[in-house]
């Protein structure tokens, strides 16, 4: 492998600031969304369900937060992202819970409880190895591409709420909680891209065929924490993409990927 521990930083100085810069101003009027009110007759219940359920995810990141410090190493940049990508997500939390309330559908202890049971670190680093392509794979690589996915995937998410909810406020809410995802995804595939300018050829031909294993194999994050199939979460989270927006996905990440399959035809063994 070219890249060896200790794990050096790739050069992203200019991205990272960008990303920290524009977290920053986010949500200004986060305070103000304290007393939200919404006639919850009016929401399909499947969409109340999703809320529920993804205002706990979104706190559960604070869980994921640990697979990426162990797969980033000493990775500094990687490390610092992985902090404030994990705060902006518990923003969406806070966001997620005031729309639950706002519905007489607030969280309960019981699924604090549910949550906290999860195994979710052994579960995700065990996901990761079975899927990863090349055993000496750098785990950030396989880490930026399942990120550029899982970010997609709840952009994709969000934006399908958005539609189904049949309330405008509540859409507006949750239309600015996906451009954040799409901020995410973005954030990975930049990340991933300063890192391949360290790479070997060997190495940048692993992209394509991961992007592949992961797709073909895809689990989000929920998947990796029982207590959301118990509460039917997993399942309600992905069947959010219909025929449609599965053949959206689909389409995006090919298209975002498909640059990197030049590199198959490598003769460098790594
Ligand atoms: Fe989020
Ligand atoms: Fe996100």
């Amino acid at each position: 492998m070219a890249v060896k521990p200790p794990y050096p930083s790739f050069e992203t100085p200019e991205t990272m600031d960008d990303f920290f810069v524009a977290g920053r101003n986010l949500w200004p009027d986060l305070a103000s969304l304290k007393d939200l009110k919404f006639d919850r007759e009016q929401i399909p219940p499947e969409i109340v369900q999703f809320l529920r359920s993804t205002a706990l995810n979104e706190h559960g990141v604070a869980h994921y937060l640990g697979a990426y410090f162990a797969n980033y190493r000493n990775d500094f940049k990687l490390r610092f992202w992985s902090a404030m990508w994990t705060a902006e997500e518990y923003t969406h939390y806070i966001v997620l819970r005031r729309i639950c309330q706002g519905l007489d559908a607030d969280l309960t202890e019981k699924d604090f409880a549910g949550l906290e049971e999860g195994n979710y670190f052994e579960n995700m680093m065990a996901y990761l190895e079975r899927i990863k392509v090349d055993p000496s794979m750098d785990m950030r690589m396989l880490q930026l591409i399942y990120g550029v996915l899982q970010e997609y995937g709840a952009v994709i998410a969000y934006t399908a709420a958005a539609e189904q909810c049949g309330n405008p406020e509540i859409a507006a809410l949750l239309k600015r909680v996906a451009k954040d995802e799409m901020r995410h995804c973005r954030f990975n595939q930049v990340a991933l891209e300063a890192m391949l300018e360290h790479c070997s050829e060997g190495e940048k031909a692993l992209v394509w065929p991961q992007f592949r294993a992961i797709w073909g194999d895809l689990e989000m994050p929920t998947e990796h924490i029982h207590y959301f199939s118990e509460i039917g979460a997993t399942d309600l989270y992905t069947s959010l993409w219909d025929g449609e927006k599965r053949s959206k996905i689909a389409l995006y990440l090919s298209r975002y990927f498909s640059k990197y399959r030049q590199y198959m035809n490598s003769s460098e063994i790594i």
